[in-house]
């Protein structure tokens, strides 16, 4: 990703194309992603996207918390590494594993969370994962991602710019 990205995506891990590809978010969730990215004007090389954990769990299933455990300082190395304005957390499992927050997704999409790190707070904006949208590929469903990531990348700006409020 763009080391310079005020917007961060976090994922769950590596599918098999990813695996095989050795970057994150290149299989159909992947160009999913992208396209949502496109859609608030803005391309895959202005933000950076990372996966909680780094090898890809079996048969693709969730990681469990001691794997995602195992691979959170690299997550953690990378968020103060890139020092973003704003991370989008994609899906339940980044935004548990990062956040601490396990409520349903559904119900907790497009709610401000806060990461509180060594160096200030980030606003979290939590959404659904691309693979559920999917899915789900619904106008509701789609529509909803949309207004979750304008908000993100209308955050971001205005933290850039001076303008936003502290972290929620
Ligand atoms: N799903 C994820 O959560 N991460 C990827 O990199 C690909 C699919």
């Amino acid at each position: 990703g763009n080391p310079q990205a005020g917007l961060m995506f976090i994922g769950e891990g590596p599918g098999r194309d990813e695996d095989h590809q050795g970057r994150p978010f290149v299989g159909k969730a992947g160009e999913l992603l992208e396209k949502m990215i496109a859609a608030i004007g803005l391309k895959r090389e202005d933000v950076y996207i990372a996966n909680v954990v780094k090898c890809r769990p079996p048969d693709n299933r969730t990681p469990t918390p001691q794997e995602c455990g195992s691979c959170l300082g690299y997550l953690h190395r990378q968020i103060a590494l890139i020092r973003p304005k704003v991370i989008v957390t994609l899906g339940a499992t980044p935004l548990r594993e990062l956040v601490g927050v396990g409520t349903g997704i559904t119900r907790v999409r497009g709610q401000w969370q806060r990461l509180d790190t060594p160096a200030g707070a980030i606003p979290v904006m939590p959404t659904f994962h691309p693979a559920y949208v999917l899915r789900q590929y619904t106008q509701e469903v789609r529509r909803a991602v949309w207004e979750d990531l304008k908000a993100a990348r209308k955050w971001a700006e205005d933290a850039a710019a001076g303008a936003a409020p502290a972290a929620p």
